[in-house]
């Protein structure tokens, strides 16, 4: 199998976690995408009743396009189940995000879900995070500034471009992508970011993960509960 029939397989694996009745937030990226076409079948053939919450325009789009219903985080009180992709996964279920440039959205739908299930290919899983480098989201006024004083600790920031243009996220705000190998301490580096003046969310995602589902050449491997 090649890494998209992979990416296929862990998402019509996942999609048999959701159940009738549930608010499922939904993630975004590549992934996603087949886990999203998966659930669509199921609202279609079964007549399944669910209410999506979703984590970019993007999978919004996807989503409405199949018939899936889909509510603002801020129309629901909860979010049983949050189906996510991720671009890193070590041992211990942290993660890196972002690559897709939505984690934001993501984390702020992630916090708000009672479980959560990241799908990924076994390309994904990792000893140690860092090689995938680290997106770090950040207002556009005065960004460069933070650009700087990321530069000045030697994280090696670039911008995320979208052509010749700055990348924007679904929120309005740019993406600097730091590149240091593998990354030593997780909690000082999030502890580090997050108090950036500047910076609105970062790409590491520790401690927010109950499931991971791999994709393996003999199958989807369910880790966790
Ligand atoms: C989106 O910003 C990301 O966090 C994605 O969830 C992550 O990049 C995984 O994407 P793929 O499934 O496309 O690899």
């Amino acid at each position: 199998m090649d890494q998209n029939e992979l990416k296929a397989l862990v998402g019509q694996a996942a999609v048999k976690y959701i159940e009738d009745g549930m608010i499922v937030g939904l993630g975004t990226g590549s992934t996603v995408r087949y886990l999203v076409d998966a659930l669509g079948e199921r609202v279609k053939n079964e007549g399944l009743n669910i209410i999506g919450v979703t984590t970019s325009n993007r999978t919004t789009e996807q989503a409405t396009s199949l018939g899936i219903t889909i509510k603002d985080l801020d129309e629901v009180d909860h979010v049983d189940l949050t189906i996510d992709g991720a671009d890193e996964v070590d041992p211990n279920f942290f993660g890196i995000k972002g690559g897709g440039g939505a984690l934001l959205w993501e984390k702020i739908v992630n916090n708000a879900s009672t479980k959560n299930m990241w799908i990924v290919d076994e390309s994904k899983l990792v000893d140690q995070l860092g090689d995938f480098g680290l997106p770090v989201e950040v207002i556009p006024f005065g960004a460069s500034h933070v650009f700087s004083a990321l530069e000045a600790k030697g994280y090696q920031p670039e911008w995320r471009m979208d052509g010749d243009q700055k990348y924007r996220t679904d929120e309005g705000n740019l993406i600097i992508d730091l590149r240091f190998g593998k990354i030593a301490d997780l909690e000082q580096l999030a502890n580090e970011l997050i108090q950036m003046v500047g910076v609105v969310e970062h790409g590491l995602f520790l401690h927010r993960v109950d499931t991971v589902i791999v994709g393996r050449q003999d199958g989807p491997e369910v880790l966790g509960r």
